[in-house]
């Protein structure tokens, strides 16, 4: 294995968009930022310059970082935020995971504009399960805002209401050529006839679940969250904030009896609530054949065709297709005796509105909260490893719940005024090292049901079972898949449903564990576990690095 270094400066840049400039925060002034390349097994050394105005952090999403939470990221989970002038080092150890992952600012709303992909190929030696592809394209699907996010976010902190929504999707950066002034940066991916290419698909917004395909061309789905999948070929993808999808594009137009040169990829949301408002644009870049006439390359593009914003069973379809390659070199490994079993409601709730204020803007004149297993996570000031690490008192409580403390109809619409309230507090959950841990996700209807892209970090897990209404322990688990299920770090719990996730605690740390949607992980649907050490040198935490920022 290799060191890879990178130098990170955050800076602001001034970016234009939608016809109207402004500044925004950037990785050395890059928007989308750089991508990091490794292989494998290695291991990849970022120097972040903190040369903006604002407290920030950087996370890598999906990178287990064995024994390292100490370069994870998430702000007051596992750090003190690097200040404005301060600078810190991060080691990011890659491990098991080979594919496609990325990085982003683990701090207020900042991942709108701070984040890139991780590219992660075989070892050098061995290779993909699948024919090398010609070329790789990353492209990375997000949202972009007229408005400065973080004003948002802190006026949405003042008013105890929702945050706006995104004025448009994008690809690459791009809303693409069906928006004003976007035509000349409308991302293009060239291509030859007969090629096939690997695309990088991932999905960096803070909002939308997201479908994505390319007119005319159908797509090879071969890995999710840099863990391959047996291969099954689909129209459209489905993919979640915080996901990745890795699927070949075979370039076979021609094949197809089609005489265009230039053809649409699309990304739109699937609204899985459309009570709340969503960004209902459609981002496109074009995929263009080189090899084709110029006059075949002159027209628009046919027009995207993708399944319509509220079409749930188009996205049961394709998330049902997911499974683990379980090859030879890629085995499969679900843990079959559980130690802890833990049953956690995500609900979407309310707050009393702070005293000072009369009243806030969420429901009922109260402030919006979110919370899981009915604790609304609050961030603490000092950061909750550094607090384990050294002993400190009144930072963080080991109490947060396994099991629901009431139980009512979750999935049943009619949910009474008093249940809609929740508390907020620190509460983490504390495990054994090497402990096997069964999660049902339990989705509620308290203030309106709808799909949560739950994530974990430290931990890819397999997801053994789904299913629509109320889990039920008796009937559910007997549907699990133990066989080949897909091995994920960010798995979309389906409206009004449940997910079982399963993993090992074999990496000792402090790892958080929250919706990726940004704003119900900033209204508390968060919470934290903590991995002890086990009893062998390999199965013990690291110790603090030097230069850590300070709280
Ligand atoms: Cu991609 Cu805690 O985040
Ligand atoms: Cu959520």
């Amino acid at each position: 294995s290799k060191n890879h270094h990178y130098d990170f400066f955050i800076k602001e840049a001034n970016y234009t968009r939608l016809c109207r400039e402004k500044t925004i925060l950037t990785v050395n002034g890059q928007f989308p930022g750089p991508t990091i390349f490794a292989h494998k097994g290695d291991v990849v050394v970022v120097n972040v310059y903190n040369q903006g105005d604002k407290n920030i952090t950087i996370h890598w999403h999906g990178v287990d970082q064995p024994r390292n939470p100490w370069s994870d990221g998430p702000m007051y989970i596992t750090q003190c935020p690097i200040q404005p002038g301060a600078n810190l080092t991060y080691t990011v150890i890659l491990s098991e995971e080979e594919g496609t992952l990325w990085w982003h600012a683990h701090s207020d709303y900042d991942r709108t504009t701070i984040h890139g992909a991780i590219v992660i190929h075989p070892k050098l030696g061995t290779a993909f399960p699948f024919k090398k592809p010609h070329k790789e394209i990353p492209i990375i699907l997000s949202e972009w805002w007229n408005a400065d996010v973080n004003q948002l976010l802190e006026e949405s902190r003042k008013t105890g209401g929702e945050v706006s929504i995104s004025d448009v999707n994008t690809i690459n950066g791009q809303p693409g050529d069906f928006f004003a002034c976007s035509k000349n940066g409308t991302f293009k991916a060239a291509v030859e006839s007969g090629k096939t290419y690997l695309l990088r698909i991932i999905n960096a917004g803070l909002a939308n679940d997201l479908f994505f395909g390319v007119t005319g061309h159908r797509l090879t789905v071969v890995g999710t969250d840099a863990r391959y999948t047996k291969p099954f070929t689909v129209n459209n993808i489905l993919i979640s904030p915080g996901q990745t999808v890795d699927a070949l594009l075979h370039a076979d137009r021609a094949a197809n009896g089609s005489s265009n040169g230039r053809y649409y990829m699309a990304a739109r949301t699937l609204a899985s609530n459309t009570d709340i408002g969503y960004d209902n644009t459609t981002a496109t870049a074009i995929l263009e054949y080189t090899d084709a006439p110029p006059a075949a390359r002159a027209g628009r593009p046919d027009s995207p065709t993708l399944p319509a914003f509220n079409d749930l069973n188009a996205s049961a379809a394709y998330t049902a297709q997911l499974r683990s390659l379980g090859s030879k070199a890629h085995p499969v490994d679900v843990p079959m005796d559980v130690d802890e079993h833990m049953l956690i409601t995500i609900a979407v709730n309310v707050v009393p509105c702070a005293t000072g204020n009369a009243t806030c803007e969420g429901p009922g004149g109260n402030r919006f909260a979110a919370s899981l297993n009915n604790v609304s996570f609050h961030l603490p000031t000092l950061d909750i490893l550094d607090a384990y690490y050294r002993s400190v008192r009144g930072v963080y409580e080991t109490d947060f719940p396994d099991m629901p403390p009431f139980v009512f109809n979750f999935t049943d619409g009619n949910v009474p005024v008093e249940r809609w309230f929740t508390k907020r507090g620190t509460k983490v959950k504390v495990l054994e090292y090497g402990a096997v841990v069964e999660v049902v996700f339990q989705d509620t209807a308290i203030l309106g049901a709808e799909n949560h892209p739950m994530h974990l970090h430290g931990f890819a897990f397999y997801v053994v079972g789904m299913g629509l209404g109320n889990f039920n322990q008796t009937t559910d688990p007997a549907t699990y898949n133990l066989i080949d299920p897909p091995f994920q770090n960010t798995v979309t719990v389906p409206k009004s449903g449940w997910a079982a996730i399963r993993f090992r605690a074999a990496n000792p740390g402090v790892w958080f564990m929250h919706c990726h949607f940004e704003r119900h992980s900033e209204w508390g649907m968060d919470t934290v576990f903590i991995v002890k050490d086990g009893k062998t040198p390999e199965a013990k935490m690291m110790r603090r690095p030097p230069g850590m920022p300070r709280c």
